[in-house]
């Protein structure tokens, strides 16, 4: 499909509210959020200092559809690069994680350093005279792709844009501070989940700065006060609203002013009973009381606390429809094995099946599913 860009036949209001479902759909467009996005100036979510504790951890991820390494040098400095080699194009590195001195890859055997330099190439001068590479050929300038890296309280970032503002700019101060109070403590990683949905990767992004739907698609919250309209909270943005920040306090409504407020809206807020109610339960470990908070940071990252299961996700287009979400699940280092085990049975809250996410991943394809035929008629949402 062609791209239209005259900008009145997508937006029709000089505003956000209405959005063309043609966003979701058109080749064209996501083609142009790939290079312009996640290939241009912002910054996106790599992964975890605490994945990669020691020199030479590494772990492969995707900015954009673009497939990344990270890893630590013997200097503890991040570096982060394509995994592409820059002679044929393939992978470099296969794994999702691992210990290296090199990154070799294995259809040619180039040879490149932590920080993504070329450093050997087989047979480079040839075979008794015969062969090999052109003498002027220069290692130097044939590494892999590098990223500018740089971190916040042990969040690593990436971008391609050497001009790029500075992270904690690009955050914004309330950012910032979520991100510093989720990570007030060295981490340790609990575990991963990768999961594929069938809609376009703005509708996760959407999904999770939209704090309308959370008390209304998720019985789970609404009927376990997790997070539900009655409840103190709210949400945040940074100065330039490209980031969002979801939040509610613990308790602070009453179950019976609630389940009023919910019975005459008519929404069913009494139906679930759980035989552990150790899943739900919230304990504080903040000076604040907010049991729910959900940063979401453009283009990829989401960060998330519901009650005591803490995670990150990295948004992952995989074409126009598809998306992949990458979790990670984290506790504090300190965790005892009973805090461990808490945090855990709360994460069944979260996750491709989890009582709350696996809802978030269904919408993303109903609405993709709902919207295909008018997308190409310039039908938006409305108002
Ligand atoms: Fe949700």
């Amino acid at each position: 499909m062609s791209v239209d860009l005259d900008p009145e036949a997508f937006w029709p209001r000089q505003d956000y509210s209405r959005v063309p479902y043609r966003v979701y759909h058109d080749r064209g467009i996501y083609d142009r959020e790939l290079d312009r996005v996640f290939r241009g100036r912002a910054w996106s979510f790599l992964g975890l200092d605490a994945e990669i504790p020691n020199p030479g951890d590494f772990r492969t991820c995707f900015v954009g559809d673009t497939p990344v390494v990270y890893n630590r040098d013997t200097d503890g400095a991040v570096y982060a690069f394509v995994n592409r080699c820059a002679h044929r194009g393939a992978l470099v590195r296969r794994e999702v994680a691992g210990n290296a001195e090199t990154h070799t890859c294995i259809y040619h055997q180039w040879c490149y350093g932590r920080d993504g330099g070329l450093k050997s190439i087989p047979f480079r001068r040839g075979i008794k005279g015969k062969g090999g590479l052109d003498p002027s050929f220069d290692l130097g300038a044939h590494g892999l792709k590098r990223l500018k890296v740089d971190a916040v309280a042990g969040a690593l970032f990436g971008t391609f844009a050497e001009d790029a503002e500075p992270l904690r700019d690009y955050l914004g101060p309330p950012v910032v501070a979520q991100i510093e109070r989720l990570f007030q403590r060295p981490v340790r990683v609990l575990g991963y989940h990768r999961q594929r949905i069938n809609g376009n990767w703005k509708m996760f992004a959407e999904n999770t700065r939209d704090n309308y739907h959370a008390s209304l698609l998720h019985e789970f919250l609404v009927t376990f006060g997790i997070d539900r309209a009655t409840q103190t909270g709210g949400v945040t943005m940074d100065a330039r609203h490209r980031h969002n920040i979801t939040w509610a306090e613990a308790a602070s409504d009453s179950p019976e002013f609630a389940r009023d407020m919910y019975r005459q809206a008519n929404i069913r807020n009494d139906y679930l009973r759980l035989r552990d109610p150790r899943l739900v339960e919230f304990r504080r470990e903040h000076p604040d009381n907010m049991n729910l908070a959900v940063t979401t940071v453009f283009p990829n990252a989401v960060f998330v606390q519901i009650n005591n299961s803490l995670a990150t996700r990295q948004i992952r287009p995989k074409g126009v429809g598809c998306f992949e979400v990458f979790q990670t699940l984290v506790g504090y280092a300190d965790d005892d094995a009973e805090m461990v085990a808490h945090r855990l049975r709360s994460a069944n809250l979260v996750g491709p099946a989890g009582y709350v996410s696996m809802e978030d991943g269904c919408v993303g394809g109903f609405v993709q599913r709902g919207t295909c035929r008018c997308a190409a008629s310039g039908r938006t949402t409305p108002s």
